[in-house]
């Protein structure tokens, strides 16, 4: 019986930046996720849990965002810090200004910075050339804060994140790659569905494949939603045309169809499966109203764990008391 509430890390939580979930272990998930649980609860009966008092994140967006912006803003406030959002509208970065010279200026004044872009190689680089923890907000490849708020809806579901099967049906798109790294690191059984010509890269399956030998996680990949489905606990989907993918939404839906999850598919899965979509949605297009509208969706819990699942992800990353060590909350 997994107890996250009251989870002992056997292995210290050492980490600079999440700029994917490759580079960290189940015991480390599992750690975030003890954090998240507990200052959610705190958070709840009002206990004080300013960690981040004087901190300062900048937020760094390529992209638009509703969910990354305003939790990681009001969660650095309730942990008392502040958030600077910056747009790259504003900031010289989005006039030129490179990558290397932005990380290390900001830096001199930052804690922490928070970046939604396009190439996952501009999170690196700015963990490379910054001298602060950096946090991926989201890029073209990986969304690893996302799916650390789906594993904790998970849990909080099911009560568990052993013998379960996920069933993600839709493209193979940044979070369908953060939720394979996550299921093939804790053990989930994991079935995509996808039209052939989206399926996650091979060097990602590769590296999925090989954490689910050792973690006793089964993948499957498919074009068959139906297949995909059967019998799974959880059943996710993310829109077919991601951000920056807008000119090719005409081909991408004529490429999906057949992929809706709508009420009958759903009703292939387990009684009792719960469904998750990232959002923000598309009804009519990757899922139905009367799906995601419907009593076995979470996605509005899901939506508020990104909140707790971030304050815990900051809490470790940047906060003096956290840093490099357990600390009992
Ligand atoms: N799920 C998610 O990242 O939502 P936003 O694009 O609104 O931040
Ligand atoms: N795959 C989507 C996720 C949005 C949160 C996108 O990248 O636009």
């Amino acid at each position: 019986m997994l107890d996250l509430l009251n989870y002992n890390a056997k292995t210290p939580f050492i980490h600079k930046h999440l700029l994917t979930l490759k580079d960290y272990s189940k015991q480390d998930i599992y750690y975030i996720l003890s954090i998240a649980l507990k200052l959610k609860q705190m958070k709840k009966i009002n206990t004080p849990h300013q960690y981040l008092k004087d901190k300062t994140l900048g937020m760094i967006f390529q992209k638009s965002s509703t969910r990354t912006r305003v939790s990681f803003e009001v969660g650095i406030y309730q942990l008392g810090g502040t958030a600077l959002f910056l747009s790259d509208r504003d900031i010289q970065l989005g006039r030129g200004e490179t990558i290397e010279d932005t990380a290390k200026v900001l830096s001199r004044y930052l804690d922490g910075i928070m970046i939604r872009t396009y190439k996952q190689t501009d999170v690196e680089a700015l963990a490379e050339y910054g001298t602060i923890p950096i946090i991926n907000g989201l890029t073209d490849q990986f969304h690893p804060c996302q799916i650390l708020a789906d594993l904790m809806t998970i849990y909080e579901y099911k009560n568990t994140l052993n013998d379960l099967k996920l069933s993600y049906i839709g493209d193979g798109n940044n979070i369908a790659n953060s939720l394979l790294i996550a299921c093939s690191k804790l053990g989930i059984d994991i079935a995509i569905a996808c039209p052939k010509a989206y399926k996650p890269s091979d060097e990602m399956m590769e590296y999925c494949r090989n954490h689910a030998v050792k973690n006793s996680s089964k993948i499957l990949i498919t074009e068959k939603p139906e297949y995909a489905i059967a019998n799974a606990d959880v059943v996710y989907t993310d829109v077919w045309a991601s951000m920056g993918q807008e000119a090719d939404y005409n081909r991408r839906i004529n490429d999906f169809k057949g992929y809706t999850i709508g009420a009958k598919l759903f009703s292939l899965a387990k009684k009792d499966a719960i469904f998750l979509h990232c959002l923000p949605a598309h009804r009519g297009e990757e899922v139905t109203s009367d799906v995601i509208d419907g009593p076995q969706s979470v996605v509005f819990d899901q939506a508020e764990n990104r909140l707790h699942a971030q304050k815990a992800v900051m809490t470790l990353l940047m906060s003096d008391t956290f840093k490099n060590k357990e600390v009992k909350i």
